[in-house]
């Protein structure tokens, strides 16, 4: 029997950052090392490793190539040069909250601390290592946490990657799919390519045929028509950041998705962890979309597919109003209508219990 590929997106070895490299998939599976925080920074932009908490983790694991790499005796030296670095890893990417939620996490374990510097850069690492074995755990229990919201016979259609690639194992929306697939088997599964940068296709349909999962691929246009002919029943994505009302950021097309969804009047699912509320964001409208480069979309495999004096604009992602949402599976449970008030009494109990939050 083939072994599977899919193995953890990002882990620490000997001083050194490995990262499954998502940009060749799925034509190579290929390793990256990382031995310094400007690499972990490209393979950021560049989308080596992309999905907001793996981005979020790979900030982490930044942190700790730079403290490593300091050789300053000096603490206040030490200290400062960590907090640039900190400031031009949370520049790499805009959009996921998860980012700056992992860097922060990092930082206030250090920033008052009365300790030699070698103690801190140890601190910094086991910090990080488990930070990236929460995520994993976190995972699991929003599958679990998924688990009601589906049955058997379900089809459901999920966009971009929120899987095991976009975190550091097993996946959100994707992990929700894999636990309801583990559990109750009868249910079928659609993918769709998600341009410009095919993380559907590319990544979540490898993802799940790695894992001998049976889906259908769809070009993005394909799912209105789908939802019409009651080919599709669900819909489950990821976020890169939820506002304190409930609105979501996420990979662009989903709020088209949600919007047909509500059409059909098909129930549409997020998943997600604590930390990818941004409850400082009173709603969507204020969360920064990133523009990428226009060759995503003139551009296709290094071919180019439209005249390149054409205007291009390219979003990475998009806002899906917290109307059109059935309910964000977290975590700590599954959060429903109205958000406003829902998002603030799950805050408010984790404070109440001592538990830390999204952003300070
Ligand atoms: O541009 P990407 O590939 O980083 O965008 C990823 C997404 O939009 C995911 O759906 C989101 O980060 C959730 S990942 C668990």
């Amino acid at each position: 029997m083939v072994e599977s590929m899919l193995k953890r997106t990002i882990e620490w070895k000997e001083n050194k950052v490995i990262i499954i490299d998502q940009r060749k998939l799925p034509d190579r599976f290929e390793l990256l090392t990382c031995t310094t925080y400007e690499e972990i920074i490209d393979a950021i932009q560049n989308m080596a490793i992309r999905g907001a908490p793996a981005i979020g983790i790979a900030g982490a694991y930044g942190m700790a190539l730079a403290a490593i790499s300091i050789k300053t005796t000096d603490k206040s030296l030490f200290m400062n040069k960590l907090k640039e670095v900190k400031k031009e890893l949370a520049n790499s990417r805009p959009t996921a909250i998860n980012l700056f939620w992992a860097l922060d996490e990092v930082w206030r374990l250090i920033v008052d601390i009365d300790e030699s510097i070698n103690n801190i850069k140890e601190r910094i690492i086991s910090k990080v290592e488990s930070l990236a074995e929460q995520d994993i755990r976190t995972n699991y229990l929003i599958g679990e946490n998924g688990l009601n919201f589906f049955e058997d016979g379900d089809s459901i259609l999920t966009h971009c990657n929120a899987g095991s690639l976009a975190t550091v194992f097993y996946g959100t929306a994707l992990g929700v799919i894999r636990s309801v697939y583990e559990k109750k088997k009868n249910i079928k599964i659609f993918v769709d390519e998600t341009r410009p940068v095919l993380q559907g296709a590319r990544l979540t349909a490898w993802e799940l045929s790695e894992s001998k999962i049976p889906h259908t691929l769809i070009c993005d246009s394909m799912a209105g028509f789908l939802m019409y002919q009651r080919k599709i029943n669900k819909v489950i994505v990821g976020a890169d950041r939820i506002a304190a009302n409930g609105d979501i950021a996420n990979k662009i097309g989903t709020y088209s998705l949600s919007v047909l969804a509500k059409t059909h009047n098909i129930p549409f699912y997020v998943a997600a962890p604590i930390s990818t509320f941004d409850i400082k964001m009173k709603n969507g409208n204020s969360i920064p979309i990133e523009e990428r480069n226009p060759r995503e979309i003139t551009h296709f495999s290094g071919k180019m597919i439209a005249p390149n004096n054409s205007m291009v604009y390219n979003p990475a992602f998009d806002i899906t109003p917290h109307e059109n949402i059935s309910a964000i599976i977290t975590e700590k449970g599954a959060i429903k209508p109205p958000y406003g008030k829902s998002i603030s009494s799950l805050i408010q109990n984790m404070k109440r219990t001592g538990e830390k939050i999204a952003k300070p």
